[in-house]
């Protein structure tokens, strides 16, 4: 059958996701990887996940495997307005809460929502690959941002809401994927002024803000312009990815388009893992575990930001972040990161090229994004020390 001639034309537009495909190359036997981009297995709570099965089974019973309304388990939307108060300053309502299948699901309904053929919507340069890949299939003109060292140029976002009819500008403010860049409160400031002067909206996406290893936590924007954010969070960085538990606030005049798309789409995410997630909070359980996945991440992200100083040559600098996964590595003008990554995947150590995180395929060849939450420190250290002997090693 020629499946070609009966796809949609913006099913031709979707791609499998590189990053994933680069994955299956890296998980073979022996290669030191950098290059995922996923919790470490041992974040994983499975003891307190034991006692939270346990629980749900006797509270919930029955309705905890039932059909329940899309909005989302109301436990779980009763449980999420103190955590939120308190990790990130925002005050909500538990009706203002919206559950999804992991925050992924919600970048999809936005793009299903707001971008028609050619419609032009605002993304950072890198930007989270996975978003664009949630957009793509329904035909965006990208416009990129300019982004420094500290996340987005806020007179670039000025510049471009001036000039272009923008749907939605998308944005990952704190320890992005891939840069772990975090926007500084000034500009976080900046930045709420000018979507409001200009009416536009932000999605603001911010799976990494509860892993902070130093520093002082900022306000997120979507307390700065409460009715211009889309502010979309996830348990899966703090839980466990596999469970798919997201949730995101939004304007209320946005909030039931968003609940229509998802109706259509898996009518509501799994009631028991949303129970779960509701005992896990609601108990203090993830007040309680949090502790341990920083214990665990911050060695490692000082171990790699230690062994890029140690090793790497002159000419390549990087990112220094505070929290998140990654660190984000730029080579001198020109440098051709991808034919390093054959070089380095040869010789069993990778990491992913920064090209991918492009919405423009012309840019980025001379970045990479690293790792650390995946390998322990002298893992770390031996990968990193590889990585500069293979950059410094002569090859045709
Ligand atoms: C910036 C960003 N947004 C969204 C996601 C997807 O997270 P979820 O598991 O909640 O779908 C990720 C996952 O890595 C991410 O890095």
């Amino acid at each position: 059958m020629n499946i070609q001639k009966l796809l949609a034309d913006r099913t031709r537009k979707m791609s499998v996701n590189t990053i994933r495909e680069i994955l299956k190359v890296v998980s073979q036997p022996g290669m030191v990887s950098l290059a995922g981009g996923i919790p470490a297995p041992e974040s994983f709570p499975i003891d307190i996940l034991k006692i939270l099965t346990q629980k749900v089974l006797e509270k919930y019973g029955p309705s905890a495997l039932q059909y329940d309304p899309t909005e989302g388990f109301s436990p779980l939307r009763e449980a999420l307005p103190g955590y939120l108060a308190a990790k990130r300053g925002i005050q909500a309502k538990p009706k203002d809460i919206l559950i999804a299948s992991g925050s992924q699901g919600v970048l999809d309904a936005a793009g299903k929502i707001f971008i028609s053929r050619n419609d032009p919507i605002a993304v950072e340069a890198p930007t989270y690959l996975g978003a664009l890949q949630a957009f793509d299939p329904y035909e965006p003109r990208y416009v990129t941002l300019v982004s420094d060292a500290y996340g987005l140029v806020p007179e670039s976002l000025e510049e471009v809401l001036a000039r272009e009819p923008i749907k939605f500008i998308y944005l990952v403010p704190t320890f992005q994927n891939p840069t772990g860049r975090t926007i500084p409160l000034e500009r976080r400031r900046h930045i709420a002024d000018i979507i409001q002067i200009h009416d536009a909206l932000l999605i603001e996406d911010d799976p990494y803000g509860d892993l902070r290893y130093s520093g002082q936590a900022l306000p997120v924007i979507k307390t700065l312009a409460p009715e211009h954010v889309i502010y979309v969070s996830t348990l899966s960085k703090v839980f466990a990815p596999g469970l798919r538990i997201g949730y995101y606030l939004a304007p209320k005049k946005i909030r039931d388009w968003l609940v229509m798309v998802k109706q259509g789409v898996d009518l509501h995410t799994s009631t028991f893992n949303q129970a779960l997630a509701a005992e896990y909070i609601q108990g203090g359980y993830l007040e309680q575990h949090l502790p341990h996945i920083i214990e665990l991440y911050k060695p490692r992200k000082d171990a790699m930001l230690g062994a890029l100083q140690r090793y790497f040559p002159e000419g390549f600098t990087w990112s220094k972040p505070e929290g998140g996964m990654f660190v984000w590595v730029e080579g001198p003008e020109n440098y051709d990161m991808q034919e390093l990554y054959h070089r380095c995947v040869q010789q069993n150590v990778a990491f992913v090229p920064g090209k991918f995180f492009y919405s423009d395929p012309e840019v980025g060849n001379h970045t990479m994004r690293l790792n650390f939450t995946m390998a322990d420190e002298a893992t770390i250290d031996g990968a990193v020390k590889k990585l500069a002997e293979i950059i410094a090693a002569p090859h045709v």
